[in-house]
């Protein structure tokens, strides 16, 4: 069965929408491990819009899983990566002006600089994805820079208007999901899974794990963060 990682930043987003001290992304936190997550993600942004330092280091006292901060790969996040020390840190780039992450890492603009901070993670024992679009050019320079796994980007599919375009797009995940199978790379997925699309999924049994945030606490809000990750994994169990 695939695992099922739970990201909890829009806890934090609606704690910082009033600028106060709750809802507390780490009691979320607590809620959905208790629940069955198999991991807790966060992403730690530049202009800390959701989630801040002092999150990820009671994060990393509490979380009894696996915790996967999410970062870009500057100094200034690879410095807090190598002092907290998280499980895993997946890599993703990072706009000011967008609203969620909008696509995978570009490897072929970025290699150099994406290899130098994959060697200093993995170096101190932090295993180290990337977040990338369904593209075998990019999920060969992942195997070729000596990323663990890599996070293909599932929101092209998930947002498709029409059938043709899922379906071209849903290809592109199974194509990507093979290669980087056969290049021995642990292969998730993630971005703008919901409880329907997750349904897609089935079959698909190489994904290691699904990384899922908006859905999950959108659901809690109506139904309290273990009903919501309890609800995911049983989607996940029939896949
Ligand atoms: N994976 C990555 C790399 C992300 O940046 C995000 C959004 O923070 C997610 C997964 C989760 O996406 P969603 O909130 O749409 O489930």
């Amino acid at each position: 069965m695939a695992h099922l990682a739970v990201n909890v930043d829009h806890v934090a987003t609606l704690r910082e929408a009033r600028g106060i001290n709750y809802p507390e992304p780490i009691a979320a936190a607590v809620a959905a491990e208790t629940a069955g997550a198999d991991g807790i993600v966060v992403h730690l942004r530049e202009d800390r819009r959701h989630i801040n330092e002092r999150d990820v280091r009671l994060l990393r006292k509490i979380v009894q899983s696996k915790l996967i901060l999410e970062m870009g790969a500057t100094n200034e996040m690879l410095g807090i990566a190598l002092d907290i020390k998280p499980d895993c840190v997946t890599l993703v780039p990072e706009k000011k002006e967008e609203l969620s992450t909008e696509g995978g890492l570009d490897l072929i603009t970025h290699e150099h600089n994406v290899r130098e901070t994959v060697a200093s993670l993995k170096s101190a024992g932090i295993d180290v994805c990337i977040f990338i679009d369904p593209d075998l050019d990019q999920i060969k320079i992942a195997h070729k820079i000596d990323a663990d796994m890599i996070e293909i980007h599932t929101g092209a599919f998930c947002d498709a208007k029409t059938e043709r375009q899922k379906k071209r797009e849903f290809i592109r995940i199974i194509d990507s999901v093979k290669i980087g199978n056969k290049l021995k790379l642990e292969v998730n997925a993630g971005h703008g899974i919901c409880y329907n699309s997750i349904k897609d999924f089935a079959g698909l049994h190489e994904i290691n794990e699904f990384s899922i945030g908006h859905s999950i606490v959108a659901r809690a809000i109506l139904t309290g963060m273990e009903q919501a990750v309890r609800d995911m994994k049983e989607l996940i169990l029939r896949l």
